[in-house]
This record gives structure tokens, sequence and C-alpha cells, in this order.
């Protein structure tokens, strides 16, 4: 058997008909850069996260250095966030030109550790950039805490969890913005490379919706700006999407389930772990394996067998060749969590079109592996 890692076909054939409708007609509008089936999707993902604004951009990582940039962060402003995250977090606050400052992560839920936050503060600190890593919310009660103390901005990055709680708060409701990736593989994914930003602010959705369109609120008027905007196919794709993301949670969930109570006795990994009163929505199904050396053989094992398992992320980013590239970083601490999560992450396929089948055959290869494991 072969179980892949990625379900975007099986998904689109599953709903191909409400896809096709909302294709065809944004081909048939003619307007395919800021139209109306932009402005309907920026409607629907706003009042799908309970917010009042949500304004579509090129990708996730526009969605973040826009965001940074629209709140007038820039040069000399400190951002904390973590490595143990996709690099794209940390490059966009190097886009902006400001410092990434790094500190670790909790070892339970690979999110930010807020304990390890007011330690790495300074009169330059602006913002924290917390990471919805995996699928599940930080902990954005104690964040909120800390940036209100400090008078921090807060940006989450949600590239990896739309449609999460945690546990009496809602993405979104903590902070000032929220920055999200509809690349592909993502929860909710479009056929190629999109992204929004959502938020409450209505100055920050003045400023995001400017700098997207080359600086313009107006036609021939121009401010400094760019061009990273969300086009209307991918809006299309994504309406009909937006529909099925909590069934598509839920069948996440179901799968992780599976596999958690299956797995629990496995004697060489560790089981991701779902924070009491959370919605964890298992973008991926991340274990590590108990020792650093058994990661390579247990994916190699698991290749070989047919299954797609993947690593995120096997390099963090204070470990990637040339960091920090002539770019302001600083790593506030030591972090021990995010450089083990990195040496042991193993992702084991996760989509909502598995098959029972496909779960029970990785587990038991898993299991098989587990038995032989020195
Ligand atoms: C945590 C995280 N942040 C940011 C991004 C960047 O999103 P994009 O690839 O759409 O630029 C991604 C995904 O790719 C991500 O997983």
């Amino acid at each position: 058997m072969k179980v892949p890692f990625y379900g975007h076909v099986k998904q689109y054939h599953n709903i191909k008909s409400e896809i096709d409708k909302n294709m065809h007609e944004v081909l048939e509008s003619g307007n395919y850069v800021m139209g109306p089936m932009l402005n309907r999707f920026e409607q629907e993902l706003a009042a799908y996260h309970g917010m009042k604004h949500a304004i579509g951009v090129g990708n996730g990582t526009d969605a973040l250095w826009l965001s940074f940039i629209a709140l007038g962060i820039g040069p000399g402003d400190e951002c904390i966030t973590t490595t143990n995250t996709f690099f794209a977090t940390a490059e966009a606050i190097w886009v902006a030109n400001a410092t990434a400052v790094f500190v670790d992560s909790d070892p339970k839920t690979n999110c930010i550790d807020p304990t390890r936050i007011e330690a790495a503060i300074t009169p330059k600190t602006k913002a924290l950039v917390p990471v919805h890593l995996y699928g599940q919310c930080a902990d954005m009660k104690a964040i909120r805490k800390i940036a209100d103390k400090h008078k921090l901005f807060v940006i989450e990055d949600n590239a990896q969890a739309i449609g999460a709680r945690g546990d009496g708060f809602k993405i979104g409701e903590l902070s000032d913005a929220v920055c999200t990736s509809f690349i592909i593989q993502k929860n909710l994914g479009t056929f190629g490379d999109g992204g929004a930003v959502v938020t409450n602010r209505d100055d920050l959705d003045k400023a995001v919706r400017r700098l997207r369109n080359h600086g313009s609120e107006k036609r021939s008027c121009h401010s400094m700006g760019f061009n990273s905007r969300l086009d209307d196919l991918h809006a299309g794709v994504l309406s009909a999407k937006l529909k099925h993301i909590d069934e598509w949670n839920d069948l996440r969930r179901k799968w992780s389930a599976r596999y958690t109570a299956c797995l629990k006795d496995g004697r060489n990994f560790t089981l991701p772990t779902e924070t009491p009163g959370y919605r964890h929505i298992f973008h991926l199904y991340v274990i590590e394996t108990k020792r650093p050396e058994q990661r390579d053989p247990l994916l190699d094992f698991l290749n070989k067998n047919g299954i797609d398992a993947k690593c995120h992320y096997p390099i963090a980013i204070h470990q990637q060749e040339g960091y920090p590239w002539g770019k302001q970083a600083r790593i506030a601490g030591p972090i021990p969590n995010s450089e083990r999560n990195a040496a042991c992450c193993i992702s084991l396929p996760m989509f909502p079109e598995l098959t029972p089948e496909e779960v029970d055959f990785v587990i038991e290869k898993t299991l098989e592996w587990d038995r032989t494991a020195a």
C-alpha cells in the first residue's frame, strides 16, 4: 500500500462542482484582480473568524510582513518568535528590516513558551509573533498579558491553524492581526499561493489594503507600497472550500485520535498532545522520536514501506546554513526544546481524505519499527 502525504486532488474531486462553479463565475466576469469574488471571500473569511476585516494578499509571508510594516515595525525594532517554525516567520521579520529575537518553545505544544518571553524583552521590542504550530494555538492569554504589560503588538502567525481555538479565546481575539497562508498544503489551501490578514483594527485594515495595491486607495493616486493581492480565481476556490473547513478539520481530528489511540504505547517516540480545552486542528500530526539518532531510521523505514512521512522542520531557522545572512537576529536564552523538536520530529500523513485502511497501515508500520528499534 502507498500512503501519500497530501490529498489535494481527492479533495478537488470531492467538491469539484462547487469549485468549478466559482472559477467559472470569475472567468466569465472579466474581473480577475480585486474583483467581486475577492470582495466576497474577504467578507466570508472575516465572518468565519467573527472579526471585522479580512484582506486577501499574495501569500502568508506577505501577510506577515505587510502587517509588520502597516504597524510601523521596521529597522531597530525587535520581534520575538521561535526558531522551530517554517522559515517564513523569521523571513517576514527580516523583510520588514526588523530584528528577529528567538526564545524557546514549549516542550508539549512546540509553540512559543510564554515563560521565556519577558527575559527577551528590551526597550527595542515592538511585537510578539506567536506561531500556532502544527494546528494548535499558542497560549494567547499569557502572551496577551505580557503584551499589555510591555505595550507590544501581537501578530499571530496562523498559517497552520485556521479553525483552531484556545480555552476561552478565539484566534484573532487577543491580537492585532492574524496572518494566514492559503498555499495548497494548508488546511484551507488554494491551487497555488495565497494569504490573508484578518483584523479588528480599522487602521490596520486600511493600511494593509493600501500597501498590497501599490500604495493606492484611489485610481491613479499612489504612495509607496507593493503588489501583493489575492487573485479572484484563488478567492473563488477558497470561498468554495471555506464552507467545508470545519468538517475537514473534524476529519483531521478523527484521524489524529486514531493515531493517538493506537500509538500511545510506543516506546521510542512521543505523540502530539492537545492542551485541555483547546481545539487542535492537526495541520500536521508530528511525533518525536525519543532520541535524535532514531529519527532518520524511522523516516526511512516509513518511506521504504510506501508511507510518505516528512519532517517539519528538521533544520531550525538558526541552524540554516549562512544564518543570519547579514540580517539582525538574536537568540535569547537557551532553546533546547526548539532544537529537540527539529532533531526528532516526524510528520505522519495527515489530511481529511485519508482512509481508515491508510491510517491503520501507517500505525502498523510505525509500531513495527518501534518493536525493532534500538
Ligand atoms: C508557520 C508558517 N508561517 C508562514 C508561512 C508562509 O506562508 P506562505 O508559504 O503562503 O508564504 C507558512 C507556510 O508556508 C507557515 O507554515
